[in-house]
């Protein structure tokens, strides 16, 4: 029996359609329930930002959940795979028309990816004073609060509907297939047997 543990949100129904393929139709959260119990496989209904520690503390054996959060939070859990669903950046965006400049003293950056934020500008000896927030950042430059924002770009219907631009992109992230380290060598047949499952979906996806 493997325990899973599933995002919900952005990239939950891309990973719902993969389990679908795998196991049948049959596979549905009922109403409001946060757990799915079949024959070989418990789901967890999760935070997106939770899953990691999920299966970090393993409570869920495997997980799906995005690159750049797996940045974001640092958790020691084992990437197994890259689904090749929920393609997003994360980049800064400033308003229309204006520049990065990191010669600028006081910059100032808002964003809920605070630790990817902080690499970003470490690397390039860059003191910025990070604004954390959790959500709606897009509002930032445009009020005021900071003068770049650091965000996930998927479609960049929000920036451009709120004035912004990416003036420069920091990562790519796609959603990843991850496992328990422990759960990896105690249960590594079923682990693998998922593994191999999902990949077949995957490579078949992309060779049509
Ligand atoms: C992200 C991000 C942007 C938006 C970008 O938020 O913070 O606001 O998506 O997507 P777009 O480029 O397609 O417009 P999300 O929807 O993940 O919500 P969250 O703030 O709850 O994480």
């Amino acid at each position: 029996m493997l325990t899973v543990a599933l995002p919900k949100g952005r990239i939950a129904k891309e990973t719902l359609e993969i389990f679908e393929t795998i196991f049948g139709d049959s596979f549905k959260f009922d109403d409001r329930k946060l757990i799915l119990d079949t024959p070989n496989f418990r789901f967890l209904l999760v935070r997106n930002q939770d899953v990691a520690t999920y299966v970090y503390h393993q409570a869920a054996d495997i997980g799906v959940v995005g690159l750049d959060t797996l940045e974001e939070q640092g958790l020691d859990v084992m990437r197994l795979l890259d689904l090749k669903r929920g393609i997003c950046k994360v980049s800064i965006g400033m308003r229309n028309g204006e520049k990065l400049d990191l010669n600028k003293p006081d910059l100032k950056v808002a964003s809920k990816m605070v630790n990817i934020t902080k690499r970003y500008f470490e690397e390039r000896a860059v003191s910025v004073d990070i604004i954390k927030l959790y959500g709606s950042i897009e509002l930032a430059p445009i009020i005021g609060l900071a003068d770049m924002i650091v965000d996930v770009v998927e479609t960049g219907a929000t920036m451009k509907q709120n004035g912004l631009e990416v003036v420069q992109d920091i990562m790519t992230s796609s959603t990843y297939l991850i496992a328990n380290k422990n759960s990896y060598i105690a249960k590594k047949d079923e682990v693998l047997d998922i593994y191999e499952k999902i990949n077949k979906i995957i490579k078949a996806e992309q060779n049509s």
